[in-house]
């Protein structure tokens, strides 16, 4: 077989893959570390690389054998080597430098935003461009223009916090468990999304599309304080006060709103022929309803990955190798990682 090994290290999850080279998955596995970090209420770089080089090893032999195969099936190797925690991405690197190396085979080092973005491909090829691609997670939250798979504009970006980095601290100053973001989705259900009404945010400069998520989270904690409520806050996810589950629906639906709100603007200045979203965030029950509504009022398709394929997976990455993104090097001329990146801005 002609396998392409997919590795993914970028943040807190040990993720390896193969693909075939016509776009199947034929496995995958996610080694996650949410108990390393749990403690903490984030993510600890340090910890998290720690994680990677006991899990990764593990992990690719496990996706190697749940497919039946060997190395001598593998005939290119692809690894996310930016951006994220550079210890984390170090790891995964140095991982597919040294097995090209041994292997004789050709690393592709692939950018990891650019691996989410064209995540929504992997299960629905038949999506048409030019599409308008959020990738939204607990580290990124950028809006693109995407007139090929390899044609690639940054819209915009968020200006400070990540949608899923809100999520999360307001989950972690709520004492609430971790990671944050899929916890206020399960318990915004419980709560009145309109109960309190936050104001959406507006920027007062620039290109009125960026993001940005920092003076939500402010007006939650001046919501807290105002009322009287502080710490210690109930810790049992059944037993919140009604109060609080209002606030993590009402604070939920601020967040999706302004995702929404921004995607719609620019959707109807580029007039793209399908919306797609992946990265952690999307995941988001209501992100999700309200994506396909978007698509829905403007007539195009809208799209995003099964969860598996929205939070960090080396199948993405597998798969974005496939467009012959970044060069592959054969194992003696090693790879290096990067902790951010830059695209061309949009015109
Ligand atoms: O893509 P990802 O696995 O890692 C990063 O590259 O950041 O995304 C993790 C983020 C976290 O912030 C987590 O809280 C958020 O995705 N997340 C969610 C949901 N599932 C994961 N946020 C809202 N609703 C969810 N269902
Ligand atoms: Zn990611």
């Amino acid at each position: 077989m002609s396998l392409i090994l997919g590795i993914e290290t970028s943040c807190d999850d040990s993720s390896a893959a193969l693909l075939h080279r016509d776009g199947r998955v034929v496995s995958c596995r996610v080694a996650g570390q949410d108990e390393v970090h749990a403690p903490y209420g984030g993510v600890v770089p340090e910890l998290a690389s720690r994680a990677h080089l006991q899990k990764l090893p593990g992990t690719v032999e496990g996706v190697l054998a749940d497919a039946g195969c060997t190395l001598a099936d593998v005939e290119e190797i692809a690894v996310s080597c930016g951006p994220g925690l550079l210890g984390s991405l170090l790891v995964g690197v140095a991982y597919a430098n040294a097995l090209g190396w041994a292997k004789n085979l050709p690393v592709r080092g692939v950018n990891h935003i650019e691996a989410h973005l064209r995540s929504p491909w992997i299960e629905r090829p038949d999506l048409p461009y030019p599409a308008l691609g959020l990738v939204v997670s607990g580290g990124h939250t950028h809006l693109f223009w995407c007139r090929t798979a390899s044609e690639i504009q940054r819209i915009c970006a968020t200006r400070d916090d990540a949608a899923g980095e809100a999520l999360d601290k307001l989950a972690k100053h709520l004492g609430l468990p971790y990671p944050g973001g899929p916890v206020i989705d399960r318990l915004a259900e419980r709560g009145n999304p309109r109960a309190v009404l936050f104001p959406l945010p507006r920027m007062s400069s620039g290109d009125p599309l960026d993001f940005s998520f920092s003076g939500l989270k402010s007006a939650a904690l001046h919501w807290l304080r105002s009322h009287g409520y502080g710490p210690p806050f109930e810790t049992d996810t059944h037993a919140l006060p009604g109060w609080e589950y209002d606030l993590l629906a009402s604070f939920q639906k601020r967040v999706v709103d302004h995702l929404i709100q921004r995607m719609r603007v620019a959707a109807i200045r580029r007039k793209p022929a399908c919306l797609t979203m992946a990265g952690g965030v999307a995941c988001n029950r209501l992100l999700r309803r309200r994506l396909l509504a978007l698509g829905e009022e403007l007539g195009v398709p809208a799209a995003f990955p099964s969860p598996r394929y929205c939070t960090d997976n080396a199948a993405m990455v597998a798969f974005r190798a496939l467009d012959g993104c970044g060069p592959a090097r054969p194992g003696v001329a090693p790879l290096d990682a990067f902790p951010t990146a830059h695209w061309t801005p949009s015109g």
